[in-house]
């Protein structure tokens, strides 16, 4: 199977884990590299793994010399909006130098197929929603502008060096394995659903609902949430277009829904059977008062639709997990 060796960067973490899950199940060979700084080891559940910094450009040259690698899905990345603003050099360093690091060894071994991790944040604040991929660009956060800087490389080693890449602009991550064999796991936990999921296995007493004075329906933040194997899904299938000899393109990846940060709260409520308090709480600086994609174009180049992103197959999911990953019985 020669054209099924792919590298993933970060396959240790959250996205990359549900990916190279699914890349093993319809008969890829990832090899994962990941420096274990925020990933985990036991998320790994295939492949060969390999412990390795992309800040060292010797180590990451080595890695293609010592296997014929087809293209590289890059997931590796801080993606933190609030310590991107506390350490932007931080996010300088590892979100766009080390994708470097990763470009040159890439072209040295004559390898030109690549699929990035970008995000929503590339956005900034809206001006229109559904956001189009065509929307200006005006990230407020150095998380953001990494990703659109790098997506900017891409696109010059494209011309300079005939460098294929697709760059996925992710909205909202959410959800688990439906084996709960892998699931999410974030050191400090930011992310709304596994909070909301904490107050309900007793781990937190409430809430905090950051803002109920947006121009929105209810006053709460609106995401588009977007299941993390539907997420695996479009990266192998992008692969697919790009190794088929499909063009370079940037993507969202998305639903083309909103829901509300208290319609996520009744659907956690529905979905685990439990109370969760919430308590209103200031703003949280730097949130858009509404984050959603238009999904049309992927759906025009590849046919993709969310299959798993019904809000209660996202909630059920992340909640099969997280009771395993707190340690509570049902
Ligand atoms: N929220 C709360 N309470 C919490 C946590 C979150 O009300 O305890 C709210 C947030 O204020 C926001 C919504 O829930 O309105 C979603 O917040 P998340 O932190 O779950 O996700 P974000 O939308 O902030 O972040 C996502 C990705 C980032 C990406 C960003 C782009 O996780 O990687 O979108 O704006 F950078």
């Amino acid at each position: 199977m020669t054209s099924k060796n792919i590298l993933v960067t970060g396959g240790a973490g959250y996205i990359g884990s549900h990916t190279v899950k699914e890349l093993l199940r319809r008969g890829y060979e990832p090899i994962i590299i990941d420096n274990l700084s925020t990933g985990y080891r036991k998320l790994v559940v295939g492949g060969e793994f390999i412990q390795a910094d992309l800040r060292n450009p010797d180590a990451v040259r080595q890695i293609f010399s010592g296997h014929r690698i087809n293209a590289v899905i890059h997931f590796a990345a801080s993606c933190y909006v609030g310590e991107s603003v506390e350490k932007p050099m931080m996010y300088y360093e590892n979100n766009v130098l080390c994708g470097m690091n990763l470009l040159a060894a890439m072209l040295a071994h004559d390898v030109r197929c690549i699929i990035f991790s970008s995000s929503a944040a590339v956005y900034g604040n809206p001006i229109h929603v559904p956001i189009r991929e065509e929307h200006p660009q005006n990230p407020i956060n150095p998380y953001g502008q990494t990703k659109s800087l790098f997506e900017d490389i891409l696109r010059s080693h494209e011309r300079l060096y005939g460098m294929q890449f697709v760059s996925l602009r992710y909205f909202n991550a959410a959800g688990c394995d439906p084996e709960a064999e892998i699931g999410e796991t974030h050191e400090p936990e930011t992310h709304l659903i596994p909070l909301a999921l904490d107050v309900a296995v007793g781990r937190t007493p409430n809430l905090r609902v950051f803002g109920t004075d947006y121009d929105t329906p209810d006053g709460t933040c609106i995401r588009d949430f977007i299941h993390v194997c539907d997420l695996a899904d479009a990266h192998i299938r992008t692969l697919e277009y790009l190794m088929d000899g499909g063009a370079s393109a940037v993507f969202n990846v998305g639903t083309g829904t909103g829901h509300s940060v208290r319609e996520i709260i009744r659907a956690a409520e529905r979905v685990t059977g439990r109370s969760i308090p919430a308590v209103n709480a200031p703003r949280r600086p730097g949130d858009p008062p509404s984050l959603v994609a238009s999904a049309e174009k992927l759906k025009g180049a590849i046919g993709w639709t969310a299959q798993h992103s019904a809000l209660d197959e996202i909630l059920s999911t992340a909640w099969n997990w997280h009771k395993k990953l707190r340690g509570c019985a049902d």
